[in-house]
Parts: structure tokens; sequence; C-alpha cells
């Protein structure tokens, strides 16, 4: 069967937050562009991921034209509490940022505004995508093959491919092992999360550190609750039945004279492990990578989707300055221009992760180091200003 031809000018491999916002991105400078997705539309519509937007991210959404939802749907808080050695202290990140506030909006409600938004304009998404191939990204004629949800064969011919495919995607590893530069960390826990039909317990976010391991309070909608625990990263989540897992959620979050958690049925659970990664390679010959194909950190400093939310708004003004004058200045500095906000959001989510999990391989000493950062964010106003405007995000 001989394959069918597709010409675009920009060939995205991957429908996640990346992806989605390079393609509505380019839209708006006219710059066409195709995604190909390897999952079906309600699979990606219905995975449960990150939960807090950045600022920025929030005002790109409204920018977009596609934030009426969140706005009507979405939390929007002041600040978080960090609950610590029996005591609750808030961060007023609004006070202490100069009016950013902290927004709970699910992941998979952005994708699905994304997505619609996008399938409104004509965008063309082949969802399904198997056997997906790069090929010629040394060259200026670069092409991405694949089969498409029916077993046609198919070839995406373009000037450029974003790789926005993920950390699993087939994007970064398209480059040559000699020519990559990548950074990890793994960390020894990871985090069980669950989603469950009670009403949140409070009205923001709290960040627990507490002896038998960190725990999160977060919610989705004003009658389900998010909330995670840390675990073993091994553990199988046949370990954890749901009593044992409200036990822990108990005995980590209830340390506060009066606070009560509220409970209801487990609709959702599963176990993520935790790593920090960095490919400094974001370009190789035509090829750029953007979001977690690039990069991870750990979800506790809330920073996954808006690090590559930032990726492909400097990507898509790089490619708006070839199209428009063809200058190539933006996408030779697409990488470093990047990678400097990049490694900052690598170390506060390192940060906010040694601070607040208990670490078995830790020292006594270290143990001893991290309350002391814990008192010192609570009790000093710069220390609070540096947490909170990293939370709510850097400049772009
Ligand atoms: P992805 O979302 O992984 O999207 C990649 C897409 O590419 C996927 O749809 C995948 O199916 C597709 N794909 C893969 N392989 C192929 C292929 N061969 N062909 C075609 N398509 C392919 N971030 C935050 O900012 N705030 C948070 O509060 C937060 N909390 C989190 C909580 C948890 C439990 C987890 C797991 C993550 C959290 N994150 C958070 C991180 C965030 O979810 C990710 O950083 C974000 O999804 C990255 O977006 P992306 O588009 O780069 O990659
Ligand atoms: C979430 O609601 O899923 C969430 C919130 C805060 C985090 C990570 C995840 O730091």
């Amino acid at each position: 069967m001989s394959a069918s031809k597709i010409r675009t000018k920009v060939g995205i491999i991957g429908a996640g937050p990346a992806g989605l916002f390079l393609s509505e991105l380019l839209h708006r400078q006219g710059i066409d562009s195709v995604i190909i997705e390897s999952r079906t539309r309600a699979e990606i519509e219905g995975t449960i991921r990150a939960g807090v937007l950045e600022q920025w991210t929030v005002d790109l959404m409204h920018q977009l034209g596609v934030g009426g939802r969140m706005a009507r749907e979405g939390h929007f808080h002041t600040g978080i509490t960090l609950r610590f050695k029996g005591q609750s202290h808030h961060l007023d990140m609004e006070e202490l940022t100069g009016g950013k506030k902290v927004t709970v909006y699910p992941q998979h409600e952005v994708i699905k505004d994304l997505v619609a938004h996008r399938l409104a304009q004509g965008a063309v998404i082949h969802f399904g995508v198997q056997d997906v191939a790069l090929a010629g990204i040394e060259t200026d004629r670069p092409s991405v093959s694949f089969a498409q949800a029916d077993g046609t064969p198919a070839v995406l011919d373009c000037d450029f491919i974003a790789g926005c495919d993920g950390f699993h995607g087939p994007s970064r590893q398209a480059i040559p092992a000699g020519h990559r530069r990548e950074f990890q960390k793994i960390y020894p826990y990871g985090w069980l999360g669950i989603l469950t039909e009670a009403p949140p317990s409070h009205h923001e976010l709290i960040y627990a550190r507490h002896d038998r391991g960190f725990a999160l309070l977060s919610m989705r909608s004003p009658e389900i609750q998010r909330l995670y625990i840390q675990c073993d990263p091994k553990d199988d989540i046949a370990l954890w039945p749901d009593e044992r897992i409200w036990s822990e959620l108990h005995q980590r979050l209830e340390t506060v004279d009066g606070w009560k958690l509220t409970e209801g049925p487990v609709i959702q659970k599963g176990i993520i492990a935790m790593r920090s990664f960095v490919c400094e390679t974001m370009r190789h010959g035509r090829l750029f990578l953007a979001g977690d194909a690039a990069h991870i950190v750990p979800p506790t400093g809330a920073k996954g989707l808006n690090l590559a939310a930032a990726d492909v708004l400097v990507l898509s003004r790089a490619l708006e300055k070839f199209y428009a004058k063809g200058d190539a200045s933006g996408l030779d500095s697409y990488a470093a221009t990047c990678l400097a906000r990049i490694w900052k959001g690598e170390r506060f989510s390192w940060y906010m992760t040694t601070l607040l999990h208990t670490d078995d391989e830790a020292s006594p000493f270290e143990h001893r180091i991290r309350e002391a950062d814990l008192d010192y964010v609570v009790s000093s106003r710069a220390a609070a200003t540096a947490l909170a405007e990293n939370y709510v995000g850097l400049p772009i």
C-alpha cells in the first residue's frame, strides 16, 4: 500500500499541552501545522495529571481565547498552606508576588479546551496513529512516517518537526546519542495519587511534611478532591487498599487541632515514580524538542505543564520570525532561551521535593536542615517571596 502524503510547515508529534499550545500559537501567526497523536481523543482527554497553572499560563489561555471554561470552573487561590510540626502556615502568594494567583484547573480540561478550539478552527489532528518514525531531521525536508488509526500508511513532509511527544516518545531518541547532552536525578520515592468523591477539606492546597512521608491535598471540583501521599515508587498499587491510603492521609494531614479530612469513595488511583531530567540538546537540525520530551520535573513544584507551555511559546515566536522575515536567530537561540528558565524550574521542583519528602537515605543532620529551611520560609518574608515567585511562575 503506498503511503498517503501530507504536507505542512510544522509537523507536531504529540497532542499533550506542548503540542496543542504550539499548534494554537502557530495558527495565530498564520503558520500551518499538523498534529499526530498515538492515543485516542478520549484517552488524552481522560488522563488525570497536572492540576496547577502558573499565572502567565492562565493569561495565555485567555489571550488564545480558550480561557472561558477555566474562568468559570477553575479554582483561584490566593496562596497555599504548608503544614509541618503540628502547625499550618498560609503563604499568601498573591500578596507576596504583587497579585499573582494559584490556579487549580486540571490538565485534561486544558486539553479538552485546546482540542475543541483547534478542531473548530479546522485543524488536522490525527489521533490513534502508530509506528511513528522521524526521517531527514538533519536536512531541510524532514518527514514523519506513521500508520493512521485505520492502518493506512502516511508520510508527513514538513519544514520543521516539533517533538512534543513526552518523555517516552520517539523524538528525543531520533537525535543521535552522541549528540545528546542529558542530566538526570532519580528520587527514592514516588506519589500515590487518588481522586475521591468528597468535597475539598480545605479552601486551598496543603503541602504537608510528616515523619511518615509527604502528603498533598488538592482538588478538582466542588465535589472531588485530589490527594497524594509519598510512597515507594516500586510499590504495587495492590498493596494499597483504600483503608491503608485513608489511614496514611489522616495521619499525615490531620496534625493540626480541629482540622478534619473529608473521606469519600476512591474513583481513581495510581502510583508515579519521580525523576528530574534535562536533555539540553533541544534542537537537532530541523527537530525541536519541547515539554516533557526534553525535560521532566518531580510534580511537587507543579511546574511540568507550565514549562511545556513556555517552551512552545519561545518556539512559536522563533518560527514566526523565520517565516515572516527569513530570520533564523530565534531558532538558533531556542535551546539557550528555554534552558535558562527550565533549569530554574528544575531547581525549584527539586527544592520543593527534597524540602517536603522524608528520605530514609538522608542523615539526621539533613532532616534538621530541611526543618530549618521550612521554618525559615514561614518566618522570613524574603524566603517566602522566593518560594512564591517560583511557584506562581518566573517571568517568560
Ligand atoms: P505529555 O503531556 O506527556 O504529552 C505528550 C503526548 O505525546 C501524549 O499525548 C502522548 O500520547 C503523545 N505521544 C507519545 N508518543 C507518541 C508517538 N510515538 N507518536 C505520537 N504521539 C505520541 N505539571 C504542572 O505544571 N502542574 C502540576 O500541578 C502538575 N502535576 C502533575 C501531577 C502528576 C501526578 C503528574 C504525573 C504530572 C504532573 N505535572 C504537573 C506534569 C505535567 O503533567 C507534564 O509535565 C505535562 O503533561 C507535559 O506536557 P507535554 O505536552 O510535554 O507531554
Ligand atoms: C494536582 O492537583 O494534581 C497537583 C497540585 C499541586 C502539585 C502537583 C499536583 O504540586
